[in-house]
């Protein structure tokens, strides 16, 4: 049997001790099992941050690729028809027709190139207006021009009423023009043979109304919400036959919300036809030369 060695004075000491060490060692226990807890919580944040890193990693592979794809196409075509033209031999039919090929090719690639150096600046929060008191009318109807050859080559037939854009938005309008254009484009590429784009400049309220409409292959649903984001497009079979670097509609949100106005998509669904709304604020100066970082408040 144990006996113990203590005198009763000091098993009395431990004894009236016993709560608080109790006590004690109770709370220690509970910030252990915080610690525990918190260093669970991070480890799994630290996984999910990892895996976002990976993600974030593999869409930049894929970027990569994309961008790689869409300007080899051009240059494919730019090497293929110079080699041709200075072989000679070439009927005069031919020369013009290589000479419009060889244009278009290389602004092809210049936009893409336009389209990177954005997304780098508003990356870095760096894209600046110049903005002027100006009709954006001018703006819409570079745009609608810019469109109309590749409409016509499509049979996309492209109709606009600008009349009721008269009134001057403080906006720079090269940039606008770059919004239109984008809006166009994507309308234009992304209806078949035999539709139809409507461009319509409105005032509505305190507000000066783009809309362009159209008659193609409308959005799904679930990727309506997505359809401002940069690098994501729409069904890749689909995506990948129409071309694109998936950044034409996310650079046209960054320029809208740099007017202080803003963009939405609205689509009945699939093959229903899209529309886009840009509505940009009459007489509110959003000041001069701002930076993306800053706000409209
Ligand atoms: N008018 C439209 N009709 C149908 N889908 C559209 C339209 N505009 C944009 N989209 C969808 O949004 C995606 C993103 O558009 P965008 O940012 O301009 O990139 P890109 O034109 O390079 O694909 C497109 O790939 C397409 O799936
Ligand atoms: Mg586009």
């Amino acid at each position: 049997m144990a006996q113990s060695l203590a005198s009763p004075a000091a098993e009395d000491a431990v004894r009236e001790d016993l709560p608080a060490l109790l006590a004690d060692a109770n709370a220690r226990i509970a910030e252990l099992a915080l610690a525990n807890a918190r260093l669970r919580e991070e480890l799994r944040s630290s996984e999910a941050l990892c895996r976002e890193a990976e993600r974030a990693s593999r869409s930049k592979d894929d970027f990569i690729a994309t961008v790689s794809h869409e300007l080899r196409a051009p240059l494919n075509t730019i090497s293929l028809w110079s080699r041709m033209l200075a072989q000679g031999g070439l009927c005069r039919e031919d020369v013009l027709q290589g000479a419009k090929i060889l244009e278009r090719s290389a602004l092809t690639q210049q936009q893409l190139i336009d389209d990177l150096l954005d997304l780098a600046r508003i990356a870095r929060g760096q894209l600046r207006l110049e903005l002027e008191d100006t009709p954006i009318t001018g703006a819409v109807e570079d745009a609608i021009a810019q469109a109309m050859p590749g409409a016509r080559e499509r049979q996309v037939e492209l109709a606009a009423d600008l009349g009721g854009g008269v009134e001057p938005v403080r906006a720079d309008p090269n940039r606008i023009q770059q919004v239109a254009c984008n809006l166009l484009a994507n309308a234009v590429k992304f209806t078949p043979p035999g539709g139809r784009v409507d461009v319509r400049l409105h005032r509505v309220g305190d507000r000066m109304q783009l809309e362009v409409h159209d008659t193609g292959i409308g959005i799904d649903p679930d990727f309506l919400p997505f359809v401002f984001d940069r690098f994501r497009q729409g069904t890749v079979g689909a995506a990948r036959r129409h071309g694109g670097l998936g950044l034409g509609l996310a650079i046209a949100k960054q320029l809208v919300e740099l007017h202080c106005g803003t963009i939405l998509a609205e689509s009945p669904g699939p093959g229903r036809g899209a529309s886009f709304r840009v509505c940009l604020p009459l007489g509110r100066p959003p000041g001069e030369g701002r930076s993306l970082t800053s706000d409209c408040a």
